[in-house]
């Protein structure tokens, strides 16, 4: 029998590691945001200072080889070996989970391993890529996801593959498992590394060859027919209440069941971590998003003891089994399921800063090249509130720890102001006092304006700003507020002091009440036009669409509606990420646009398509365009990370055209190379009264201007 080693956690040297803790916090922009993500069970970036150099968790904590004693000895100094294992490998109570886990500075390979798994529902979609691109001694839990993605390979692409080979890849998993659960990473620590662990392996927990093996390795059945009903009750609760509370009447009762019933013993001792985990999903994801600010600090440390209560019996009960990987498949109370739920955090704390690195699909170092060299730009952490379920935009956040703003040409327009103003400030005053309004529409969870108020924040004064996004989704719009609040409290702005809205409507040409559909697998995809036709039938009902009633007000209508001076300053910056509703909102913004009160618009020229179902209507589509924009007076240009090119008739159909290329490589793009399908977004503004004082409207035309052409 095998004995895990549990988590004990280490109190006499937490004061130390503590005030290490202080010193390098304020280096990430405040011990606000880590206290934060203590409390909401973020992973966040190591404050320890224990991971400098080359020392990694996975060489200096994991004993890879099962050897009787601790593993590291080449990491730390002879002389405290045991001490500073204790201090940096062992996680404390107080320190909010890590976010190495994810890996994502690991490199190419696990870089794109994340991405696929987080985007992908169905395992099969991962038969084409390379199992075995990297050493699982790299990267702890993408490691334990790879010997079970590799079985997958096994069982599946190859039906003939002799037992021993089966046997083989089976072994390795109940290996990888074993070495996982048996190091100091905490259960919380798994649950938030964004890697889908737990939904990998519930596909294994519906194959009768596994149930097998499992069986061969744990004989004998665990629950009889009361507990296994309860079970089934409960796993179905779980599954379609994602981001809801699961009822605790079933729990109870199949605690009960468990209790009565002799021949199911092995479970009376699980019943207690799983009924813990069932309250810290619904403290997590139900009662603390919806508490009030001073209610989150007492509410985050119970969810804390509850997770922690949970992993010490977890592992202690696993210990008995000795084969983890079939124990959680064959096991009929739905942990797996409950596991997985939880792997879907509800807040993310991401880097925005991230952009302007180059990654695997954002060659970030062509926005870098933008801003003048000596600059130097210190953004704290945004704590950012997501969909607490399976999305594919919230997964993408989880993924890369990076709000999701894939709009070039905005995130240029936002630098290209930040740092205009910034250099200008520096020779003159009038310059420290510029005024700038920035606005969404369609604004999801608000990827794109957290990103921007981060840079922004750093080169106005705050009162000067004004930030609005508009999401007709009810629970996007939640979310996105939730992520204002938080900015505003890290950064001690009042909503005076930082006036940053979330308006949860859509604009259109028309007011009214309007039902609003999304594909049951994206919430960012919402949209008005042919959701159904798009996403369920094109994908053979894999997903279906939901609708919520929303309201729609027109841009016009909305700023006639504001009880300000009569010529208030225009909007600077008009973002618009409508999915094919954009001719309705700008033909919504007749009067807004002719009057000068929309200085710069950034739009996506491509979805314009989603809104007509004719042959070939491009040319169509840039006549309409070109004609609803006539009345704003606007130059205009297309860009994207590489180029810059006047926005004329023909380019701007051509752009509409375009489609995203199916297949992503697995290989590195390279920052000095584009690709040969480029994406254009349309920047256009206008130079006139009363924008020629926009500082992003001078911004953008010292950048643009020569490549301009009037629309
Ligand atoms: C990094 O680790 C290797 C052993 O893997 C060691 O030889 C080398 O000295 C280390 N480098 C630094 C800078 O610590
Ligand atoms: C199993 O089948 C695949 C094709 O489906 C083939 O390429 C492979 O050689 C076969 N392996 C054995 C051991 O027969
Ligand atoms: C748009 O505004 C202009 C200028 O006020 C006006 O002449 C034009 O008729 C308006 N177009 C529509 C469709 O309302």
């Amino acid at each position: 029998m095998l004995v895990f080693r549990s988590h004990t956690w280490a109190l006499s040297l937490q004061a130390a590691v503590g005030s290490l803790a202080v010193a390098a916090a304020s280096a990430l922009g405040g011990g606000t945001t880590y206290q934060d993500a203590v409390w909401w069970g973020a992973a966040h970036p190591d404050i320890t200072g224990c991971w400098l150099g080359n020392r990694s968790f996975e060489r200096c904590c994991v004993n890879w080889n099962f050897l009787d004693e601790l593993p590291g000895k080449a990491c730390w100094s002879e002389a405290d070996h045991a001490a500073s294992y204790q201090a940096c490998c062992v996680p404390k109570n107080d320190w909010a989970p890590r976010s190495f886990f994810s890996c994502a500075d690991t490199g190419i390979y696990w870089e794109r391993l994340r991405q696929t798994l987080s985007l992908f529902r169905s395992l099969t979609a991962l038969q084409h890529s390379p199992l075995n691109g990297a050493a699982p001694q790299e990267c702890l839990i993408g490691g334990v996801l790879v010997s079970l993605l590799e079985l997958v390979y096994v069982s599946y692409e190859l039906r003939n593959a002799s037992a021993p080979r089966w046997e083989h890849a089976y072994n390795k998993v109940e290996n990888s498992m074993r070495i996982l659960f048996s190091s100091p990473v905490s259960l919380e620590e798994i649950l938030v590394s964004g890697w889908p662990l737990f939904l990998t392996l519930d596909f294994f927990r519906f194959d009768n060859r596994f149930q097998e093996l499992a069986t061969q390795r744990l004989p004998g059945v665990f629950a009889g027919f009361q507990t296994m009903k309860y079970s089934n009750t409960l796993s179905g609760a779980i599954q379609a209440e994602q981001g809801n509370r699961i009822a605790l009447d079933v729990v109870v009762k199949l605690a009960n069941s468990v209790a009565k019933a002799p021949a199911e013993s092995a479970l009376v001792q699980l019943m207690p971590a799983f009924t813990a985990l069932v309250n810290y999903h619904n403290l997590r994801k139900f009662d603390l998003p919806r508490s009030d600010a001073h209610d989150v600090p007492r509410l985050g440390v119970e969810a804390k003891r509850l997770i922690e209560f949970a992993d010490t019996q977890l592992r202690s009960w696993m210990a008995h089994f000795g084969y983890t990987f079939s124990l959680l498949i064959k096991l009929e109370i739905p942990l797996v399921n409950l596991l997985q739920a939880l792997s879907w955090p509800g807040v993310v704390m991401t880097q925005p800063a991230e952009y302007l690195k180059s990654t695997i699909h954002f060659p970030g170092l062509q926005l870098a090249k933008i801003l003048p060299a000596r600059q130097a730009w210190h953004l704290p952490l945004v704590e950012q509130h997501i969909h607490p379920g399976f999305d594919a935009a919230s997964n993408m956040v989880r993924t890369t720890l990076q709000p999701m703003c894939y709009a070039p040409g905005f995130l240029f327009v936002i630098l290209a102001t930040a740092s205009h103003v910034r250099e200008a400030c520096e020779h003159s005053q009038a310059e420290c006092r510029a005024r700038l309004k920035v606005w969404d529409v369609g604004a999801s969870y608000g990827d794109c304006m957290l990103w921007a108020a981060s840079y922004l924040l750093e080169a106005f004064v705050s009162e000067h700003l004004e930030l609005r996004g508009f999401e007709p989704l009810p629970s996007a719009a939640a979310a996105f507020r939730r992520s204002v609040r938080a900015l505003q409290r890290s950064r001690k702005l009042s909503p005076v002091a930082l006036r940053f809205l979330v308006e949860e409507i859509a604009m259109r040409d028309q007011a009214g009440e309007v039902e609003i559909s999304f594909p049951s697998h994206s919430m960012a995809l919402a949209t008005f036009h042919r959701c159904e036709e798009r996403y369920s039938v094109a994908s053979n009902n894999l997903y279906h669409c939901i609708s919520r009633p929303t309201r729609a007000e027109t841009l016009d209508s909305y700023m006639a509606s504001f009880p300000e001076p009569s010529l208030p300053d225009p909007v600077d910056v008009l973002k618009l990420h409508v999915q094919g509703d954009e001719l309705s909102v700008l033909r919504g913004a007749n009067a807004s646009l002719a009057s000068g009160r929309v200085c710069l618009l950034h739009m996506n020229l491509e979805t314009l398509l989603l809104q007509v179902k004719m042959e070939d209507p491009a040319h169509w589509l840039a006549e309409a365009l070109i004609s609803t924009l006539k009345v704003a007076d606007l130059v205009g240009v297309l860009v994207n990370l590489w180029e810059v090119k006047p926005a004329t008739f023909e380019s701007i159909a051509a752009a509409i055209k375009f489609k995203n290329p199916d297949a992503v490589a697995w290989k590195p793009p390279d920052p000095n190379k584009r690709p040969e399908e480029l994406h254009y977004e349309l920047v256009a503004w206008r130079p006139s009264w009363p924008c020629h004082e926009s500082v992003a409207v001078r911004a953008v035309s010292s950048m643009w201007l020569p490549d301009a052409t009037p629309l």
